[in-house]
């Protein structure tokens, strides 16, 4: 089983609707697919149509309760081939309670184990912070996909990321997460701003940023509150077209071998690169200044 974190610790960038479309996209694409919402807001949960406050068990429970089990937690969706493990607020509790427990950032990966024949590919929509929650999702997966909102701070907290990878991937074994890939959302094509800053992000990052982009789209917006993803929502709109297009890239173009080595040749290179945190932010705020 494939399992993609889709993890910035920024707030607001897409993770969410990232996680449950390319989750929907995948299902469509034959793909036996499970959404892992790990995020306290739930925000998958509703976007999949649950309310998060009527679930009598969630991702808590198989977390912090090995009895239970994860795959009692799991429910269906409307969509075929995609199942979800719901969450709640009580996943905040989890970040405090598994400061005490052995293993506390393999707790995830041993649960997912269970399932792992069931599904061809998990979607973990991770948390807005690099928290113990976040650790947990990229310890267990074999990729992270990192959505970057294009406007002014749009590579803010990426090193920070990065570094967190290479850690993880160093000191936590057995872990082989890599980051497939950076996905720029919220583009702007009438923007000079969104223009330059995706331009920069590609000059950068080449190759480990997704072809596909996802546009602004205020039908991408209003779609959570209706419980449903964009394909049914709007089956017809360009959102529902990227995200198809992406789940196409990650099923097709960013597995190969060769490309995976490139991706983390860059990711490293970026690493090491003084640049990042220094010009290249400044780079960022000429941007900015125009
Ligand atoms: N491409 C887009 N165009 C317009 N609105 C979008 C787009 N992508 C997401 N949104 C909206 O922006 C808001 C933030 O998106 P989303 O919830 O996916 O971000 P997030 O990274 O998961 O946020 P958080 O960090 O709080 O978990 C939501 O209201 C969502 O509907
Ligand atoms: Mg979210």
């Amino acid at each position: 089983m494939r399992i993609i974190a889709i993890a910035n610790q920024k707030g607001g960038c897409g993770k969410t609707t990232t996680s449950v479309n390319l989750a929907v996209a995948l299902a469509e694409k034959s793909k036996r697919t499970l959404i892992v919402d790990f995020d306290p807001q739930g925000h998958s949960t509703i976007g999949l149509g649950y309310d998060p406050d009527k679930l009598s068990k969630t991702i808590y429970d198989a977390l912090m309760k090995a009895q239970i089990g994860l795959s009692n937690i799991i429910v269906d969706t409307k969509v075929e081939r995609l199942d979800l493990a719901p969450s709640n607020v009580l996943l905040s509790g989890a970040e405090i309670e598994l400061v005490s427990v052995v293993g506390r950032e393999f707790v995830l990966t041993e649960r997912l184990k269970t399932i792992k024949d069931k599904y061809d590919i998990c979607v973990i929509d991770c948390p807005p912070s690099l928290s113990l929650l976040t650790l947990n999702a990229l310890v267990a997966s074999t990729d992270v996909i990192v959505p970057v909102q294009v406007h002014y701070y749009a590579m803010e907290g990426l090193k920070q990321l990065f570094e967190t990878a290479g850690i993880i991937r160093e000191h936590l074994r057995p872990c082989e997460v890599k980051i497939l890939g950076l996905l720029l959302t919220f583009v702007d094509k009438t923007t000079l701003l969104s223009k330059q800053t995706q331009k920069q992000m590609r000059e950068y990052f080449g190759d480990l940023v997704f072809d596909t982009v996802i546009h602004r789209s205020v039908r991408l917006a209003e779609a959570p509150s209706t419980g449903e993803p964009i394909f049914t929502y709007a089956p017809e709109s360009r959102s529902a077209a990227e995200y198809r297009a992406l789940a196409e890239e990650i099923i097709n173009g960013k597995t190969s071998t060769e490309q995976k080595v490139n991706g983390e040749a860059s990711v490293e290179q970026i690493i090491n690169d003084e640049a990042l945190s220094e010009q290249k932010i400044e780079g960022q705020a000429l941007v900015r200044r125009q």
